[in-house]
């Protein structure tokens, strides 16, 4: 092969190559969202006529992309949707904004969704959502908004949650969460509220004691009554020992006085009869 040859087809696969990376990259978002179609249970046909034959999906129904064509929403709240929810999502890297609150997702919560650091709000609430909140979601270091209330989600709440410095609103209420709420970084800032309807968390956040540990706080009622009715045998034991040596000591001392003032009263006697002039 002539060096000429050799550069042409060099150059022959090289424009060859180009265009296809460029246009792939800009396709792994549509093939996301086209897996995150083919989830879905019988879809409303808005959604089932996502064209997949796009090269980019700004045109697609309630997306919305960036200036250089990148998904930073997805509102999809209240859209009659049934599925689960696809992994591939995890790959759109600009998304700030998944609003997939009141429709009918069930299985878990995909780890990838970890992934989308760009992310803003997270919004999952009002669906049928099972299984664990997987700890990756900790990573999301831009999150202010995180609902994922009123699902089936269980297991405890992942520690790294606290990290997501920024974290403005949390509410996991109505579900099936269990095991202590973290109280540190930024779940401090947080109330009852963000918890209610999960009977079997336990904390200082939600105001109760977690079997098994210390009471966190004296003036609960329920955690003044329970330790000094474990206490009740040994402190019973030790005021009788108290009441015993008490009583002697003082039987003693009476006896003492006892014995010195008849002694003192023998021996003025004496005395007397002795000076008495005879
Ligand atoms: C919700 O999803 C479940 C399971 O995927 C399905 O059986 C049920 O019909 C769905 N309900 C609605 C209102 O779409
Ligand atoms: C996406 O998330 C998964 C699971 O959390 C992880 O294994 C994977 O490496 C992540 N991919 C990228 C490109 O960050
Ligand atoms: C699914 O969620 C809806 C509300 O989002 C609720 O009415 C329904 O009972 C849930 N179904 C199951 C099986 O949990
Ligand atoms: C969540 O569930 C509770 C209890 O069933 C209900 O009172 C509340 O309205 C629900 N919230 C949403 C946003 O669905
Ligand atoms: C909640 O969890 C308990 C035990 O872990 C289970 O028996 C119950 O069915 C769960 N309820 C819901 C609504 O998922
Ligand atoms: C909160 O405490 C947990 C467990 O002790 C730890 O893993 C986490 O990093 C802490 N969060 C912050 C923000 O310090």
């Amino acid at each position: 092969m002539s060096p000429q040859l050799a550069l042409w087809w060099c150059l022959v696969l090289l424009s060859a190559l180009i265009p296809t990376g460029v246009s792939q990259m800009g396709n792994s978002e549509v093939y996301a969202l086209i897996a995150f179609r083919d989830n879905l249970i019988n879809p409303p046909d808005w959604i089932k006529n996502w064209d997949d034959t796009l090269a980019v999906p700004c045109s697609l129904l309630r997306i919305t992309c960036d200036d250089e064509n990148k998904v930073i929403r997805m509102d999809l709240g209240n859209a009659g949707l049934s599925g689960a929810l696809a992994p591939e999502l995890g790959v759109l890297s600009h998304l700030q904004y998944l609003e997939l609150y009141g429709n009918n997702f069930s299985g878990l919560i995909p780890k990838e969704l970890g992934n989308l650091t760009a992310l803003v709000s997270l919004d999952l609430y009002q669906n049928n959502f099972t299984g664990n909140i997987p700890d990756s979601l900790g990573q999301l270091s831009n999150l202010l908004f995180l609902r994922l209330n009123n699902n089936s989600l269980s297991g405890s709440i992942p520690s790294s949650l606290t990290n997501i410095a920024g974290l403005y609103q949390l509410d996991l209420s109505y579900n099936n969460l269990t095991g202590e709420v973290p109280n540190n970084g930024s779940f401090s800032r947080f109330t009852p509220i963000s918890f209610i309807g999960n009977i079997n968390l336990c904390g200082s956040l939600v105001n109760q004691d977690c079997p098994g540990q210390a009471p966190f706080s004296s003036s609960s009622p329920g955690s003044t009554l329970s330790p000094p009715n474990e206490m009740a045998p040994p402190n019973q034991e030790s005021k009788n020992r108290k009441v015993i040596i008490l009583a002697s000591a003082i039987s003693a001392a009476v006896l003492v006085f006892l014995i010195l003032g008849l002694t003192i009263i023998v021996c003025q006697n004496r005395k007397h009869s002795q000076d008495l002039p005879k």
